[in-house]
């Protein structure tokens, strides 16, 4: 039964597809695409720009856990005049993509640490190539996504450009960092939309500063995770169980030990059932101090790595697994479970510091992934942006 269910699950929800990559050929494009650089290029646009036309809902939503409980604020709030920045990006048609890149990078260098997220908009960029180009420009040291939560071709190895959801638009994907729950985490995280979702269909990025996370918790919640931390156990199914995510093509071998060195390696200590499913479990601080500004951050995915976020999804609904036997999970470091009321006080306090932009096609937005999370709001129709993840 839990054979079935857990196969049955995993195929159906795409939860933990939730970087998926993409295939890009190779294209001498970029290289005719052109655009003028003369002295900045940058120009702050108005918030009201960013600003979906329309609120999104937060209280008693569909899909989301903790939304009908305590505190939980009722709208996703609007942008303010520094949360995201938004840059309008004047080009002309003497740079290519890659340089165009560069000069985004210059900026970032300059403005990310205080701003923590930079959105660039009018980008000659359409594609996925085009996206490239300019990463490639910004000349970051790609993460690849080894240790994430999704399969990924080993073909697509070097790419560092992937899709950053390919979950179902129908629930929306709460707040957290990128990838916590292994060692070499990514400093940098950009996202880049090829296909903006239509008017009033959803859609949009919520942002929360992690330092106004951290002030807004309640203090003893603070001191308990700052003494405990979290550890994040993660369930993949050998292959012959099912065929979402099993721990062969995690680790791109079928040699057991291989695998359990490959985890190891990312930080995570391994174990094994009498099925041949595989188990990673990873401790982890809750907070970190900001390596530039010293900042105390809230820097984890309790909430989007914990089962009853799983429950939530309208594809596990109905189903009582053992909460181990749910893709992810986590407990406070010391291996005793987080408390309900503590899991909503987050869930409440994170939604409440988070405000959604709306996309447009070729908008490229970096953000300092140490002080911002980051989620999806549901859509429907379709949606298409990429992510590329940098180690500086
Ligand atoms: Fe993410």
């Amino acid at each position: 039964m839990l054979t079935f269910v857990s196969t049955l699950a995993w195929r159906q929800s795409s939860r933990f597809c939730h970087i998926r990559p993409i295939k890009h050929a190779t294209s001498n494009v970029l290289s005719t695409k052109t655009s003028s650089v003369t002295g900045s290029i940058f120009e702050q646009i108005p918030k009201e720009e960013l600003a979906p036309k329309t609120r999104p809902r937060l209280r008693d939503r569909e899909f989301l856990p903790g939304s009908t409980g305590e505190g939980f604020p009722e709208f996703l709030a609007e942008p303010s005049d520094s949360f995201p920045v938004g840059v309008r990006v004047n080009t002309g048609d003497k740079s290519s993509l890659s340089e165009l890149g560069a000069h985004c990078m210059e900026y970032i260098k300059k403005k990310l640490t205080n701003s923590q997220a930079i959105l660039f908009r009018g980008l000659p960029a359409e594609t996925a190539e085009d996206f490239l180009a300019l990463t490639q420009g910004m000349r970051g040291k790609p993460i690849n996504y080894e240790g994430g939560t999704t399969p990924r071709p080993e073909e697509l190895q070097n790419s560092g450009i992937y899709f950053a959801s390919t979950e179902p638009g129908e629930y929306t994907i709460e707040l957290h960092n990128e990838m916590t729950y292994v060692k070499n985490f990514p400093r940098k995280i950009f996202f880049f939309c090829l296909k903006e979702p239509g008017e009033g269909c959803g859609g949009e990025t919520p942002l929360a500063r992690c330092s106004d996370i951290v002030s807004k918790l309640d203090p003893e919640v603070v001191k308990k995770l700052g003494v405990k931390g979290v550890t994040y156990v993660r369930y993949l199914p050998d292959k012959s169980r099912s065929d979402y995510m099993p721990w062969q093509h995690q680790f791109y071998t079928d040699d057991r030990k291989a695998a359990e060195i490959r985890a190891q390696q990312r930080g995570n200590t391994v174990r094994w059932d009498d099925n041949g499913d595989m188990y990673l479990t990873y401790t982890a601080p809750a907070f970190l101090s900001h390596p530039v500004t010293g900042e105390k951050l809230w820097f984890n995915q309790i909430t989007t790595h914990h089962c009853t976020y799983t429950k939530a999804l309208p594809h596990y609904k109905g189903y009582d697994l053992p909460d181990e036997k749910y893709p992810c999970h986590t407990y406070y470091g010391d291996g005793s479970d987080i408390e309900p009321e503590v899991l909503q006080h987050i869930r409440a306090v994170s939604w409440s510091c988070a405000t959604g932009f709306r996309w447009k096609k070729g908008d490229l937005i970096a953000l300092d992934n140490l002080n911002v999370q980051h989620g999806r709001m549901a859509f429907t129709g379709e949606r298409k942006i990429l992510v590329h993840m940098t180690a500086d």
